[in-house]
């Protein structure tokens, strides 16, 4: 193939690659002429056990057998809710953490998950295990349940059941020289985080249109991220990512109270996983965390000052500018280098996540052991 669009053939390039190593866990109600054929397949897929009232079946498939309903309400509707997780060295980071957001979701859209924790637990393991061993080091799972496939029209009455897939596959991380550099951050200035009554930031919804409009008004032509505001013009969050900014105060060497880190109050933003984890490291540092900041200006320059984005994909990220305007010396300052690697240094932490290996008894010890980030 000779694609002469270099971004075209990026992405072709990219797609391509995922295609050889991820393998997709698919899980569907049964009707008759209307689920995917490769549900029928006796080799791959098996039926499962769930008293939901009507047949469902499962399995794993490679990229190219795996297929979705044109009638799944998550295609027509973008009605459904997901989790982005990191596999790390044989470990899915966080995972407790993430399968309860998940639920947590799936409740607040009233989607039932047709499976206990364990079950989707033992599940995502099998998924992993399947996938190339490369990808045990740093990978990357997808986890969707849609409202599943229905008639046309958006009433949810009209759907059978739950569609439920997870991805695994690989993840293009940010290159090390943004760590090491920083990134600038372009602004959505249009574009506004909604309010919790208009598009809930704490249902991880596959509804993403507002973040993609965001994106591409704030950092359209960069594969940088761009800072969302709030309806009053404060910051957000970032289109995929949680925001921070670091206020090192006189004195701050020798009293590490004099940090001050802010982070907006989760009314404004997704609860991000990796921003737990952040604030929960910025405390055992002793340093003043507020994060429920309700008004956190975009104004984020001043000598003394820092600024780093989280999340899943993007860990801890310094951020050196923001729409040109330079944060603090224009390098990464010395709170966010150290969290980037503690961050590293937790990812690595066996006590942070569930081996892809883990038998059933580590499953059930894992999930009810208490949540690490959240007590
Ligand atoms: C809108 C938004 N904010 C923040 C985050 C970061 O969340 P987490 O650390 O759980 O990945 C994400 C991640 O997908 C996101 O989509």
């Amino acid at each position: 193939m000779n694609i002469s669009d270099e971004r075209l053939r990026k992405a072709y390039e990219a797609l391509k690659e995922v295609g050889i190593h991820a393998r997709v866990f698919l899980s569907m109600p049964v009707v008759e002429n209307a689920t995917p054929a490769c549900l029928d397949d006796q080799k791959q897929a098996e039926r499962a056990n769930t008293d939901e009232g009507l047949e469902r079946r499962h399995g794993i498939f490679s990229l190219k057998e795996a297929s979705l309903s044109v009638l799944d309400h998550l295609a027509l509707y973008g009605d459904g809710c997901f989790e982005g997780i990191l596999i790390k060295n044989n470990q899915i980071f966080l995972w407790q953490e993430h399968i309860e957001r998940f639920f947590k979701s799936a409740e607040m859209l009233h989607i039932s998950i047709p499976y206990s924790p364990k079950q989707l637990t033992e599940l995502l393991l099998r998924t992993c295990q399947a996938v190339d061993p490369s990808l045990r080091e740093q990978g990357y799972i997808r986890l969707v349940v849609s409202r599943g496939m229905g008639d046309l029209g958006i009433n949810p009455a009209k759907c059978i059941g739950a569609t439920l897939f997870a991805l695994a596959s690989s993840i293009n991380l940010y290159p090390r020289s943004y760590y090491e550099q920083g990134i600038s951050l372009g602004v959505s200035r249009n574009i506004r985080r909604p309010n919790a009554q208009i598009l809930n930031p704490n249902i991880k919804s596959n509804n993403y249109i507002n973040n993609v409009l965001g994106l591409l008004e704030g950092a359209a032509e960069t594969d940088m991220e761009s800072i969302m505001l709030t309806e009053r013009g404060f910051i957000a969050e970032a289109t995929v990512d949680n925001i921070f900014s670091i206020e090192r105060n006189k004195d701050w060497e020798s009293d590490t109270s004099k940090v001050v880190a802010r982070t907006p109050r989760a009314q404004y933003c997704l609860i991000g996983i990796t921003r737990a984890l952040t604030i929960k490291l910025l405390k055992e540092e002793g340093y003043t965390v507020d994060d429920d900041a309700d008004m956190m200006p975009i104004d984020l320059m001043g000598e003394n000052r820092e600024c780093f984005m989280t999340g899943t994909g993007a860990g801890v990220l310094p951020v050196i500018s923001v729409i040109g305007k330079v944060i603090g010396d224009g390098r990464p300052g010395p709170i966010t280098k150290s969290l980037v690697e503690k961050i590293q240094a937790t990812m690595n932490n066996p006590a942070f996540g569930l081996s892809i290996d883990a038998d059933a008894a580590e499953i059930d010890n894992y999930l009810s052991s208490p949540s690490l980030l959240y007590g």
